[in-house]
C-alpha cells in the first residue's frame, strides 16, 4: 500500500506529539519542551523530550527520537502503513483505497475469507468449550491450572466429537466448499462425496499471527490417544516457518530477550506466570524464517526447551540458526523429563525466572552436551571429548572468548590447560588449511569491509554535522545549497533528506523538521533524522562554525570528483575535472548569521 506525501503529512499533522505521547508518558513541561520517563530504555530520571514546537522527540538517555509516527511504530511495533492507519483511524481521517489489479484483488478477497473463517471457528469453539459439551475439555483445562482468564485471552476452545459439526456450522454461515476447504479445517473425505472436520473433540488453541488474527489452530486429544496434538495445514494465511505461537504477545512485552518454548502449554503457563516474552515453536524444527522474524523484536534468545532427547536435540540444531540471525543465545536447561510448563506447577514461576538468570550460553551449553556422551573416566574417551571440544573452540571467531572456554572446561574437566590450547591451535591450522584459499579471499573481504565502515562512520558524522548548522542558521543554508547539490552528499539517505531540506525550505528557513521523518519509512532512518534535528551541538563561536562548514563542503566535493577522476580516461574531461578540484580547493563560504 502507498499513501501520497500530502495523506501521511496530513496524518501527521492532525496528530499532535504532545497529546500521542501523553497516552503512554507522562509529560511535564519544562521550558519550551516537555520531558517525562524515556519508554525505550528504563531510566529514573527523565531524559526523554518531546518538543510540541517541532513535533518530535528525543530522548538524550538512549538516543531513540523521531516524529508522531517514529514514535507508534516503535511503542506498537507497527510497519509504515500500518502506523498510518492506526493514526488516521485515530482522528478520523479516510485513507484512499488502494488501486489493485483484479486478481490481486482476488486474492485480497480470499485472505479476508478466509480470516473470517477462522474468526467464526475461534468463535465457535470457545463457545463450545463453554456449554454441556464442552464440560469435559474445561475439566481438563482447570486439572492443568489454566485460568478462565487465561483460556479467555488466548481463546481456547472445544470441537465437538461428532465429524462433521464444524463443517455444518460453516456452511450454515454461508461459506462455500472451496473455501472452507482451502481453510484446511475441513478434509475432503477419499471414500465419498462429503467433507469431515480435521479437529474433533479436541482441545482447540487459535494460532495468531503477529497482529492477532487467528489464522490455524492446533488441537489436543482429552485422553492419552495418539496424535496427541493435530495443526492446521500449510494455507495460504498460515505459513509454518514464518509463524511463532504467541509472538503478538511476545513483541509488545519489549524484553531484550524472548524465551522459546517448545509447546502451546508451556507458553500459555508461562504467560500465565507473568513471563510475557516468550514464543513456541510448536514441536517444528527451528528455521531461518524463525530467527530473522524473532530478530525483528529481540537481540537475544533464551532456548527452553524440553529437557529429553529430543528437545536437547531441537536445541542443538536451532542454536547454529540463530547465531547466524546474529541472535546471542543462551540456553536453559530444565531438571530431567520436565517441561516448562511441569516446572511451573511443580515449583512456581518465580523459581523459573530465578533458573533463568542461570541461563548458560550456547558455547557452554553445547560443551556440556558432549560431555554426556563420554565416560570421562575412560582415557581414550576423554580423549575423544577433548578433541570434540577443542574443534568447537577452535570454531569460535573470538581469541577472547576461545580462551575463556579453554579456562573453563580446563578447571572444569580437570583437563592442562596448555594442552587444550595446543589442540585449539591445532584445530584451527587443519580448519585453515582445508580453506586455505577460501579464508585469505574472506579475511581480505572482512578487511575491506572493515576499512569502509569506519570511513562511512566518518561521513555520516561530518555530514550531520553539516546538516545540522544549515538547519540552525538560515544564511548558511543558503550558501551551501549554491555549493552543494544533494547528489553531493555520499549515501541514499542524505541525498534524499538535503533534497527535502532545499524543497521546503523558504528563505533558509524551515519550519517544521518534523515533516522529513515521515519520509523515510524505516525506523533506523527514522531515527537519524530525529536526531539530526534534535541532538544539535552547541558550537562555541562562528570562526568553528564556519570551519566546519567549508572542510564539510569541501571534502563532500572533492570526493565526487576525484571519484571521476579515477575513471576518467578522456583528457579534455580530465582537465575539467581537475580545475573543478581547483576551484573547490580555493573555495572559502562565508556565512552572514541571521
Ligand atoms: P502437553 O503434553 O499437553 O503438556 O503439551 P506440550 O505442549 O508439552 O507438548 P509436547 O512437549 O509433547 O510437544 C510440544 C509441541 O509439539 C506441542 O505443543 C505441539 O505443538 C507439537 N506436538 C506434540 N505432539 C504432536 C503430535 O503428535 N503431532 C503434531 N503435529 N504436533 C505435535
Ligand atoms: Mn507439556
Amino acid at each position: 500500500m502507498y499513501y501520497p506525501e500530502e495523506i501521511i503529512e496530513e496524518v501527521r499533522v492532525q496528530n499532535d506529539i504532545v497529546d500521542l505521547i501523553s497516552e503512554y508518558v507522562t509529560l511535564k513541561k519544562k521550558g519550551n519542551s516537555y520531558f517525562g520517563l524515556c519508554p525505550f530504555h528504563n531510566e529514573k530520571t527523565a531524559s526523554f523530550s518531546v518538543s510540541q514546537e517541532k513535533q518530535m522527540y528525543y530522548c538524550f538517555g538512549c538516543g531513540a527520537g523521531g516524529n508522531v509516527i517514529t514514535f507508534v511504530m516503535e511503542k506498537e511495533n507497527y510497519n509504515f502503513v500500518e502506523t498510518i492507519q492506526l493514526l488516521a483511524q485515530k482522528r478520523n481521517i479516510e485513507l484512499p483505497k488502494a488501486q489493485y489489479s483484479e486478481k490481486a484483488q482476488k486474492e485480497i478477497k480470499k485472505r479476508q475469507s478466509l480470516l473470517n473463517i477462522h474468526k467464526d471457528t475461534g468463535r465457535y469453539f470457545y463457545s463450545n468449550l463453554q456449554q454441556e459439551e464442552g464440560r469435559e475439555a474445561r475439566e481438563y483445562l482447570s486439572k492443568r491450572e489454566l485460568s478462565t482468564e487465561v483460556q479467555r485471552k488466548f481463546g481456547l476452545g472445544y470441537a465437538k466429537g461428532n465429524h462433521y459439526d464444524l463443517y455444518n456450522y460453516l456452511k450454515n454461515r454461508g461459506y462455500n466448499d472451496q473455501l472452507i476447504l482451502e481453510s484446511g479445517l475441513v478434509i475432503k473425505s477419499k471414500t465419498g462425496p462429503g467433507c469431515y472436520d480435521r479437529f474433533s473433540d479436541r482441545l482447540m488453541f487459535p494460532i495468531f499471527d503477529v497482529h492477532g488474527r487467528v489464522i490455524a489452530f492446533g488441537g489436543r486429544v482429552l485422553d492419552g490417544s495418539m496424535p496427541k496434538y493435530l495443526n492446521s495445514p500449510e494455507t495460504i494465511l498460515f505459513e509454518k516457518n514464518a509463524n511463532l505461537y504467541g509472538l503478538n504477545y511476545a513483541r509488545v512485552a519489549r524484553k531484550k530477550e524472548i524465551f522459546i518454548v517448545e509447546g502451546y502449554m508451556d507458553f500459555i503457563a508461562m504467560y500465565q506466570a507473568g513471563i510475557h516474552n516468550v514464543v513456541a515453536s510448536l514441536g517444528t524444527a527451528f528455521t531461518k524464517g524463525h530467527a530473522n522474524l524473532i530478530k525483528r523484536y529481540a537481540d537475544e534468545v533464551i532456548l527452553l526447551y524440553d529437557s529429553d532427547e529430543a528437545g536437547i536435540r531441537a536445541t542443538i540444531r536451532a542454536i547454529p540458526i540463530l547465531q547466524a540471525a546474529n541472535i546471542k543465545v543462551r540456553v536453559l536447561h530444565l531438571p530431567k523429563g520436565q517441561d516448562p510448563d511441569d516446572y511451573i506447577i511443580e515449583r512456581g514461576a518465580e523459581s523459573l525466572i530465578e533458573l533463568g538468570s542461570n541461563a548458560v550460553g550456547a558455547v557452554t551449553f553445547q560443551i556440556q552436551m558432549i560431555k554426556t556422551k563420554y565416560n570421562m573416566e575412560n582415557i581414550e574417551q576423554k580423549i575423544r571429548f577433548i578433541d570434540e571440544v577443542s574443534d568447537l573452540i577452535a570454531g569460535l571467531s573470538n581469541a577472547i572468548e576461545q580462551e575463556i572456554y579453554i579456562q573453563q572446561v580446563s578447571k572444569i574437566y580437570n583437563i592442562e590447560a596448555d594442552a587444550l590450547k595446543t589442540e585449539v591451535r591445532k584445530q584451527m591450522q587443519k580448519e585453515q588449511n582445508k580453506n586455505k584459499n577460501i579464508s585469505i579471499n574472506k579475511i581480505k573481504n572482512k578487511r575491506d569491509i572493515n576499512k569502509n565502515t569506519k570511513a562511512e562512520e566518518g561521513y555520516f558524522k561530518t555530514q550531520s554535522e553539516l546538516l545540522q548548522i544549515m538547519c540552525l542558521y538560515p544564511s548558511v543554508l543558503i550558501e551551501v545549497k549554491k555549493h552543494l547539490l544533494p547528489e553531493d552528499f555520499i549515501d541514499p539517505f542524505f541525498q534524499k533528506l538535503v533534497g527535502l531540506i532545499y524543497e521546503k525550505q523558504i528563505d533558509g528557513h524551515i519550519t517544521n523538521p518534523s515533516q522529513f521523518t515521515s519520509f523515510f519509512e524505516t525506523s533506523e532512518e527514522q531515527q537519524k533524522v530525529a536526531n539530526i534535528f534534535l541532538a544539535q551541538k552547541e558550537y562555541e563561536n562562528k570562526e568553528m562554525i564556519t570551519k566546519v562548514i567549508n572542510d564539510t563542503v569541501k571534502k563532500l566535493k572533492n570526493k565526487a570528483i576525484e571519484e571521476e577522476l579515477k575513471t576518467t580516461k578522456d583528457i579534455e574531461k580530465l582537465q575539467k575535472l581537475l580545475k573543478a578540484k581547483k576551484e573547490v580547493d580555493n573555495l572559502y563560504i562565508d556565512c552572514i548569521y541571521g
